[in-house]
């Protein structure tokens, strides 16, 4: 099983991703730039669980894409496990699931999961084992078979997150995985995702408009505010360990007071608040 395994350990006290000081300005038509991130700074400790959240527009995509190396920053610098971020790309220390599920259209679910094992040279039956046991994690057992204009857009998410998982990265990067999931299938894989993260003790980074799910998955809340891009407040949610949180924590008393807290700095300064900033779920 040894193919199977992590390659990518971190080295004690190096964090598993490290933002300095980030800046991203697209330039826009006519000479008219827009600041998409502006002077973000954070550190993400190996194991741990964090969640950008905040208003549609608010940088928190193009910040995970600069993590992943899919586009650089205008300024500052991004190190994750200590590598440059591109580096980190090119050693594929960490596994992806974006707002669109990505998924390549003539390979099955079973091919689709299979790939990144494949280009790292997993043997076709640890290749099989695998992909069967996230096929099943993520319940399309019934449709391994299949092809994704064969799936339903949530079904097609749920390939994106196994393909992700795929080969325990170190680090996941998340952005909206589970926006496209029915709420009974989202909180399923909202408790599947904090075991697996209390199993392989993964890093990970997570965009969501929904307050309820930061909170109940993650060690850290970073609320963001729009235009520019900027870190607002990072919450420190303090729900315990990983492998403690089950279901009757969406019921504690802890959780409800995270959930104010993420809730009141997302009006924040936007006056006085009359429901939530658009784009985001206080559900
Ligand atoms: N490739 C690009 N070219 C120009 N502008 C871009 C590009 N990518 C993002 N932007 C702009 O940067 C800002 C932040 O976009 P981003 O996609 O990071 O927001 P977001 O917080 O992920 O929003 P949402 O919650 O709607 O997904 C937006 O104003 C967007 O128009
Ligand atoms: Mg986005």
């Amino acid at each position: 099983m040894s193919t199977l395994s992590n390659s990518a350990v971190p080295a004690v006290d190096v964090p598993a991703v490290d933002i300095r000081s980030v800046g991203r300005i697209f330039p826009g038509r006519k000479g008219a730039s827009v600041t998409a991130l502006d002077n973000v700074s954070l550190t993400v400790a190996p194991g741990e669980f964090v969640s950008l959240i905040g208003p549609s527009g608010c940088g928190k995509s193009t910040l995970l894409r600069l993590i992943a190396d899919l586009d650089v920053p205008t300024s500052g610098n991004i190190r994750v496990f200590g590598k440059p971020a591109r580096q980190a790309r090119i050693d594929q220390d960490y596994g992806i699931a974006f707002q669109q599920a990505g998924l390549l259209p003539w390979r099955t679910v079973t091919g689709n999961i299979e790939l990144p094992l494949e280009l790292h040279g997993v043997d076709r039956p640890g290749r099989r084992a695998r992909a069967a046991e996230l096929i099943e994690l993520v319940g399309l057992t019934e449709f391994a078979g299949s092809y994704p204009d064969q799936l339903s857009g949530g079904m097609q998410q749920r390939v994106a997150i196994a393909r992700s998982l795929a080969e325990r990265p170190s680090l996941l990067l998340m952005d909206e995985p589970f926006g496209a999931l029915d709420e009974m299938t989202r909180e399923r894989m909202q408790n599947e995702l904090v075991r697996i993260c209390a199993e392989t003790a993964a890093a990970v980074v997570f965009v969501t408009h929904s307050i309820p799910e930061a909170v109940f998955l993650s060690n850290r809340v970073v609320v963001m505010s729009p235009r520019p891009g900027r870190i607002r407040r990072v919450v420190p949610v303090g729900l315990g360990a990983m492998r403690d949180r089950g279901e009757d924590l969406r019921e504690d008393a802890g959780f409800f007071r995270s959930l104010s807290t993420v809730r009141d700095l997302l009006h924040g300064d936007d006056g006085p608040a009359i429901g939530a900033p658009r784009g985001v779920e206080t559900r």
